[in-house]
């Protein structure tokens, strides 16, 4: 039997956890043979909602689910983590700036990266879920020096997967047909869906589109914006479908993408395809033996370069508000 892998998820009373506590438990993250200990962080106003949550947990009685630890200590949650999600932040409300956000928001990934620094095993790797997802991850890396920065990564995956469901209800084709789909840059509405590179079969995606304004002005909008569409028809935010974006996160980065197929995560950039090393950027990785390499050599034409830049941009004014939270 495999020793259990630790796995802290912040935010832990929270509607995305809701939705992902119970499929990690079941083995749908790294498998139906691993064992998993989850320790779950909330704050002490959540006590009472986290502990309802443990109770149910508890019933369903999962076989790989060895033991469930609820704190409201960083450093009690992340003590020997193998895996840490951070999920937990909190929500924008009406009258609130997105740099005001910004601010709450970094303060508590700062303290969360130093908790991290202390107490997480050394090889432990970080997936930021809490919004902005991007600058979020870059303040948590930057406040955990001694663990390695190519163990943290931001969320893109719920773009990706907005993505590949676009084009395979366009052609009406099965999703797992879609190959080297990428989503560049920011968790936000000036994240680029590029599908110049995506395949079904060996065929070019646009090729069987076939159909420019259709991706101009239909697909890249909708994957753009699609978090807002869910907000408004739901009253609430994106939840479901984000935890089984941090489920599929976590089972490429762990179990490995496909063949001939690549995934997008949120990584430090160090310079591939023109982005200037410094902040967290959505590219297209490939994951071996639990590593992740960036997909080198693809051709970025002029429209789409001018779509990467202004991701960068945000990403560099996001990092201008919050210096003074990297160390
Ligand atoms: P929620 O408001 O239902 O839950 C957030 C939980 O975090 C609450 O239980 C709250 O008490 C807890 N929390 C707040 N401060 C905390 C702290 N310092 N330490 C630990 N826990 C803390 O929100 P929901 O829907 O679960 O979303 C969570 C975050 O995920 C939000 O920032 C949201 O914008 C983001 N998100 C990111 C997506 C992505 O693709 N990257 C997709 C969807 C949501």
């Amino acid at each position: 039997v495999r020793s259990p892998v630790r796995i802290a998820i912040t935010g832990a009373a929270g509607q995305i956890s809701y939705s992902l506590l119970f499929r990690i438990a079941a083995g749908d993250m790294l498998g139906s043979n691993q064992p998993v200990i989850l320790q779950l962080l909330d704050i002490p106003a959540a006590k009472k909602i986290l502990d309802g949550v443990v109770m149910e947990l508890q019933d369903c009685a999962f076989p790989l689910l060895v033991d469930i630890i609820a704190t409201h200590d960083p450093l009690a949650a992340f003590d020997q983590v193998d895996i840490a999600i951070l999920v937990g932040a909190r929500p924008r409300k009406q009258g609130m700036e997105r740099k005001d956000l910004l601010q709450i928001n970094g303060d508590i990934f700062k303290r969360q990266g130093q908790a991290l620094n202390q107490v997480a095993k050394r090889d432990a790797k970080i997936l930021v879920v809490g919004n902005p997802a991007n600058t979020n991850t870059l303040i948590t890396m930057s406040n955990a020096p001694d663990l390695p920065a190519e163990n943290f990564s931001g969320m893109l995956r719920l773009d990706h997967n907005r993505a590949l469901s676009q084009v395979a209800m366009k052609l009406a084709q099965p999703v797992s047909s879609i190959r080297k789909m990428i989503v560049w840059g920011n968790h936000s509405s000036t994240q680029y869906p590029d599908l110049y590179h995506a395949e079904i079969d060996g065929t070019k995606v646009t090729h069987l589109i076939n159909d420019q304004a259709w991706i101009e002005d239909y697909f890249i909008p909708t994957v753009q914006k699609r978090g807002a569409a869910v907000i408004e028809a739901r009253g609430l935010s994106s939840a479901a479908s984000a935890a089984n974006a941090i489920i599929d996160h976590l089972h490429s980065w762990f179990l490995g993408t496909r063949e001939n197929d690549w995934t997008t995560m949120g990584i430090l950039s160090d310079g591939s395809y023109a982005i200037p090393a410094g902040v967290i950027y959505g590219f297209p990785v490939v994951c071996t033996d639990s590593k992740r390499k960036i997909v080198s050599g693809l051709e970025i034409d002029s429209v789409s370069r001018m779509r990467l830049t202004a991701a960068y941009e945000e990403l560099v004014q996001e990092r201008d508000a919050i210096k003074q939270l990297l160390p």
